[in-house]
């Protein structure tokens, strides 16, 4: 975990408690954080599950792994350094979200054992849930799939550095939920993570 670069700051403790936010607003903060390859089917899992989840009036927000790209991290690539920062932020975030009540989605690569097991190091010194999820479809799968062309450019040589072809990609050794694309619907993923959550 990067330390602050700042000196003489000051934590400001809010006026109401996490406890008394929820129950005012009727909510329960946590993170889902889908971990697995490109075109493993993450942001699609989870853009289902968003939509249930707030169709049935919880509170849920996604956070996407190209889509924060564009914006908060549109500063970092694809080198392990940048990855691990890219990750840090986003277990940063996700943290709050969830404190603030959001079932919180993450749907990024997350190629590193240490990097994934920082952002849930974050949530539990918060006492907050962090509830792992592997995306798990085999690479062949995937390269099948290929939606935005990616693993085509990377056999090419016109990527360099493309997770599961010439970068690493470290599958969870314990997640909290498997989700297997190849043999499950969208709609079989998006039930067994409303079960986990117990909804
Ligand atoms: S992570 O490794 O840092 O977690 P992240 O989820 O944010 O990656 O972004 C992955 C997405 O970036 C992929 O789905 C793909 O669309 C795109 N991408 C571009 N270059 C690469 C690369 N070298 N490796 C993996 N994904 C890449």
């Amino acid at each position: 975990m990067s330390s602050s670069k700042a000196t003489n700051i000051h934590w400001h403790e809010g006026n109401l408690t996490r406890d008394e936010r929820w129950a005012a607003l009727k909510c329960k903060g946590c993170t889902m954080w889908f971990t697995g390859l490109s075109a493993s089917g993450k942001s699609t899992i989870a853009s289902a599950l968003e939509q249930v989840l707030v169709q049935r009036g919880v509170p849920a927000y996604r956070l996407d792994g190209d889509n924060i790209r564009f914006g908060l991290n549109n500063n970092l690539g694809f080198s392990a350094e940048d990855r691990a920062e890219n990750i840090r932020r986003i277990g940063e975030v996700a943290k709050l979200f969830a404190d603030g009540g959001m079932v919180t989605l993450t749907s990024f690569i997350s190629p590193y054992t240490a990097d994934r097991d920082k952002a849930r190091a974050v949530h539990e010194k918060a006492g907050l849930r962090f509830i792992e999820v592997f995306v798990d479809a085999p690479i062949d799968v995937c390269e099948q799939r290929d939606p935005k062309g990616l693993y085509k450019k990377a056999r090419a040589g016109e990527i360099k550095g493309f997770t599961g072809i010439d970068d690493p990609y470290e599958a969870p050794t314990k997640p909290e939920l498997v989700l297997k694309p190849a043999t499950m619907s969208v709609e079989d993923s998006v039930k067994a993570c409303l079960a986990y959550l117990g909804m």
